[in-house]
């Protein structure tokens, strides 16, 4: 028997630390949360995805009465992106979250399926995708990609 253990790493930020580039795609994941079809909820998430050449797509939340019809902000995102310039890989992702009149103070993670998308995203471009996730107090980054928040993933390699 042996016991083994992952490390997860991931940088935090302020802000102001950011890099003009990462800026830009927080802040358009941010208002992108004024678009959120949120009304059962109220909890309207943003997400920025930069492609390989530049361009940023955007996505928000898309709820629906029938509660498992909606959508998350992320996956509205690399789908559309996806539908846009299937050519371009997708080398980053910025996410926030604007709840009861402001802007979560720690950042909020994607949900399982998203992070399932995000799998498959960084197989089929071959590419690991930054991860910036907004809160008010903190910014985290996921340098390495989706290995981070999803380990012991399935992916297409797993039903060869
Ligand atoms: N939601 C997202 O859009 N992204 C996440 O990472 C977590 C949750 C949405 C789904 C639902 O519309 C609302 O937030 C509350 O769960």
């Amino acid at each position: 028997m042996r016991t083994d253990k992952l490390t997860i790493a991931w940088q935090e930020y302020s802000v102001n630390e950011l890099n003009q580039s990462d800026k830009l795609l927080v802040e358009s994941a941010k208002e992108t949360t004024r678009n959120s079809y949120s009304p059962y909820s109220d909890f309207k998430v943003g997400a920025a995805v930069l492609l390989g050449d530049g361009t940023i797509v955007n996505g928000c939340n898309q709820e629906n009465a029938a509660y498992p019809s909606g959508i998350c902000a992320e996956r509205v995102a690399i789908f559309a992106a996806g539908a846009i310039k299937p050519e371009q890989p997708i080398t980053a992702i910025a996410i926030a979250a604007h709840h009861k009149g402001h802007f979560t103070d720690i950042p909020i993670t994607p949900c399982g399926a998203c992070r399932q998308v995000m799998v498959e995203t960084e197989l089929r471009y071959g590419k690991p995708i930054r991860i910036i996730l907004f809160g008010e107090s903190k910014i985290m980054v996921f340098e390495s990609g989706i290995n981070q928040l999803l380990p012991f993933c399935f992916g297409a390699d797993s039903i060869k």
